[in-house]
């Protein structure tokens, strides 16, 4: 017996055996989904200093790329290109045989993967920023990405992709109305089933660094503060999703993921639509970066990060450790 009036002690649901019984959250395989890099420029697999494990492939590879991820029971993908050339306004970006477009044909006529497009022009413009430039931007401080010229290209590029057979579309651009006008394109061409998944919180964070590495999508003056919302800021993301729920999206996410839990929390609790989180670049990049000095454990902090996202109530999550974490599930 014990000394102490204690009625009340959670220790003991905490014992093998009744622990999984009372377990809340899970993460499944099926909740993940995998970024893969295309690039057009490349002849040959090219790994990513930054972020080990993943590599940029030629459209070539795509498949068997998008292979490997489905062997881990992972079912979804998420495709960026890096284009063979880059101009002012992107226009790579909606070619008919870009590389996001030949490597969506490859992968959905020979894969079951479901596969997600990144819709964003940063990997294709030559200055490095989503969109149509202001004229003088260069030049001017505060100058950057003119929102509404941008919008139709948005919504070319988004058509073009549901072209070559893409699953989802995912606008990443922060562009006021970029939804809207997706939607609109994408049904006016007849893609009234292709869902918009939003990055409808994506906050300018520094946490992106590895990610413009592997991505060539640096801008190449200045940052995105004009377009992404500043990291201070919680109440504003409830009004940017409200917006991109107003216009029709059907997913909404937030980016990134780890920082930026309370935001996750608070567009779960006010918003009925599912809620996907990105655990960016960076997030995967300095966990990989401690477990080389032996400070932490890569696995078992990576399976940690998941379920934490899921926790603060995130439906699926965009993440680099979609295999790692699937394969041991
Ligand atoms: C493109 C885009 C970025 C990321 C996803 N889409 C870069 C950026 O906005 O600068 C970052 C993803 C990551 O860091 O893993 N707009």
């Amino acid at each position: 017996m014990s000394d102490h009036d204690l009625t009340d002690r959670p220790r003991r649901l905490r014992r093998d055996g009744v622990r999984g019984l009372v377990s809340e959250t899970e993460v499944r395989a099926s909740d993940l989904m995998a970024p893969v890099f295309v690039d057009a420029t490349a002849d040959e697999r090219v790994p990513i200093d930054s972020m080990p494990g993943h590599e940029r492939v030629p459209v070539s590879e795509a498949v068997a790329r998008v292979r490997e991820i489905l062997d881990t029971g992972v079912e979804a993908v998420m495709l960026f290109g890096i284009p063979e050339s880059k101009d002012e306004v992107g226009s790579r970006a909606w070619a008919p045989d870009g590389v996001v477009q030949r490597a969506t044909r490859a992968v959905t006529e020979e894969t079951d993967a479901y596969v997600v497009t990144d819709v964003c022009f940063c990997e294709y413009t030559d200055h490095g920023h989503c969109g149509v430039l202001e004229p003088g931007a260069e030049a001017g401080e505060g100058l950057t990405v003119d929102n509404d010229p941008t919008l139709e290209n948005l919504a070319r590029t988004a058509v073009s992709h549901a072209e070559a057979g893409a699953d989802m579309v995912a606008p990443s651009s922060m562009t006021d109305g970029m939804v809207g006008a997706i939607r609109e394109g994408l049904d006016a061409s007849g893609f009234d089933d292709v869902p918009v998944m939003s990055y409808a919180a994506k906050y300018q964070s520094a946490f992106y660094g590895p990610f413009r590495d592997a991505a060539d999508g640096a801008p190449a003056f200045g940052d995105r503060r004009h377009y992404q919302m500043d990291p201070a800021n919680a109440r504003e993301a409830m009004r940017e999703v409200r917006l991109d729920v107003e216009q029709g999206a059907d997913v909404l996410m937030v980016k990134p993921a780890l920082p930026y839990l309370d935001i996750v929390r608070a567009v779960r609790e006010e918003f009925d639509h599912p809620v996907a989180a990105y655990n960016v670049s960076g997030e995967y990049a300095m966990l990989h970066a401690a477990a080389e000095k032996g400070w932490l454990d890569l696995e078992e902090t990576a399976y940690e990060s998941l379920l934490s996202i899921k926790r603060a109530g995130a439906d699926l999550i965009m993440t680099y450790w979609a295999e790692t974490v699937a394969d041991r599930l």
